[in-house]
């Protein structure tokens, strides 16, 4: 039995497909058929080429998108100054905002401001840096991400030794009784889903495990299904 639900504190898998992997061409249809699919939410990287080696699309995309699915919009900002980027983000539809914790001296200011305008606030911290940078920002966050690969590209291998800080973070929220959810982003695939949601992580973002597939519909239950099994398990296991 894993250690980490011992108190039953973890939320049920969710299923977020990153578009940054999908067809451009047609992102309106590809979005349909996720959301038809079962996706949950669906995620978004903003990319500057200063945070990242990487530029992607910025808040524009995410109003497109906005009228095309009804599912909430899971929207990353991987940019420097993530303060320049709120109110913009915001409109455009986001539903929940991550920042990096890296990318600003002034985390606790960023969060604020996104919870004013009632919208969900979450914090990305990339895969060396450590989970007391967020310690004290616990009770007031809706989500952290811990990505598992370096930040910036969609397709690279997941980092296994990010399971461990996957189980710490979730045996630190659990031992503040605060059932948030731990999002993973980077390198999911069908093979390594069931371990990621043992160490304890519910919110699944997957890009190439999912528009990088032949069938992007059977992609998506595909991964669904096997966490909300895995999930079922664990957690039949302890009572
Ligand atoms: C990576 C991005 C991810 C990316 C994941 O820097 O933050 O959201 O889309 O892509 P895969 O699932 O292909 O690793
Ligand atoms: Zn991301």
């Amino acid at each position: 039995m894993s250690e980490v639900y011992k108190k039953f504190l973890i939320p049920p898998p969710k299923i977020a497909p990153s578009i940054l992997s999908a067809d451009f061409r047609k992102l309106g249809e590809e979005v349909k058929k996720v959301e038809k699919a079962g996706a949950d939410m669906l995620h978004f990287d903003i990319m500057d080429g200063h945070f990242v080696p990487n530029i992607s699309f910025g808040p524009m995309v995410v109003k497109a998108l906005r009228s095309e699915v009804s599912i909430p919009f899971l929207v990353h900002l991987m940019v420097e100054d993530p303060e320049k980027f709120l109110e913009q983000t915001i409109d455009a539809g986001a539903d929940i905002v991550l920042f990096h914790v890296e990318a600003s001296p002034h985390s606790w200011r960023i969060l604020e401001s996104i919870k004013k305008r009632g919208v969900k606030a979450g914090i990305a911290l990339n895969p060396a840096t450590p989970l007391s940078t967020v310690k004290y920002m616990l009770h007031e966050l809706d989500m952290i991400l811990l990505m598992t690969v370096s930040p910036g590209f969609g397709g690279q291998k997941f980092i296994p030794r990010m399971l461990g800080k996957i189980s710490d973070l979730r045996k630190l929220l659990t031992m503040k009784k605060l059932m948030l959810d731990v999002a993973i982003d980077g390198g999911v695939t069908f093979e390594n889903i069931e371990e990621i949601i043992e160490a304890g992580a519910n919110v699944i973002i997957a890009g190439t495990g999912i528009f990088g597939q032949a069938d992007i519909e059977e992609a998506t239950m595909k991964l669904k299904k096997i966490a909300n099994e895995k999930y079922a398990r664990i957690i039949s296991s302890q009572v």
